[in-house]
């Protein structure tokens, strides 16, 4: 689904959610490569990171086309500074009534509320599309996602020991947490 152009201010800042445009793929591409290296509580390392501008323009057209799912950008005095993104889970009836939920900010826009703003606001709209519950999954250790979705009403359902083994050998689980709309 689209989300057209929205203006918020926070701590004095003008913040913008809207969709993405289909020129705006290899911004996004370079945005994946830089959050996935700037922690280690992201999906994939950077260099798996393998979109092409092609393949990053049919994933956006997937988002944007389709009501099962959205990708919200945020600009932050007209800045880029990071995506939050519902999905429906599956492709059945059964899990239909299921959103499943990210976001990943740059590191430079960590830490002044703008995480809880977005995910304030997509909690919002996929409860006003009727969505039953949000559901998303954070790896151990990242103790301010963890604190945030708390916070924001979301319940621990269970873990997936060592579910993430890096490159330096180490292990993180995976968390699954849950809201019920
Ligand atoms: C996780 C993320 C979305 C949170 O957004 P944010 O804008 O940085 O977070 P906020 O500033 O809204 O703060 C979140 C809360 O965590 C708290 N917090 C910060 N660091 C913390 C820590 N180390 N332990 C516990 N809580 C912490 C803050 O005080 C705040 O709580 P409060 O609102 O009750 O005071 C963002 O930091 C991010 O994108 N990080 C990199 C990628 C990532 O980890 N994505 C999530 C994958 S599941």
């Amino acid at each position: 689904m689209i989300l057209e152009e929205e203006r918020h201010i926070l701590n004095g800042r003008e913040v913008v959610f809207r969709s993405p445009k289909i020129e705006e793929a290899d911004m996004l591409i370079k945005y994946l490569k830089t959050v996935t290296g700037e922690t280690r509580f992201l999906m994939c390392e950077s260099d798996e990171v393998q979109f092409t501008t092609e393949s990053e323009i049919e994933f956006l057209k997937e988002h944007n086309d389709s009501p099962k799912g959205l990708l919200m950008l945020a600009f932050v005095d007209g800045e880029h500074a990071g995506n939050c993104s519902f999905l429906q889970v599956g492709g059945t009836r059964r899990s239909a009534h299921r959103a499943s939920l990210g976001i990943a900010l740059y590191q430079k826009y960590t830490g002044f509320g703008l995480g809880r703003m977005m995910m304030e606001r997509m909690i919002e709209i996929v409860k006003e599309l009727g969505f039953e519950q949000a559901e998303l999954i954070v790896i151990g250790g990242n103790d301010r996602a963890y604190h945030l979705y708390e916070s924001l009403g979301f319940k621990e359902t269970g873990r997936v020991p060592n579910a993430n083994k890096y490159d330096d050998g180490t292990y993180a689980d995976d968390i699954h947490m849950v809201k019920i709309l």
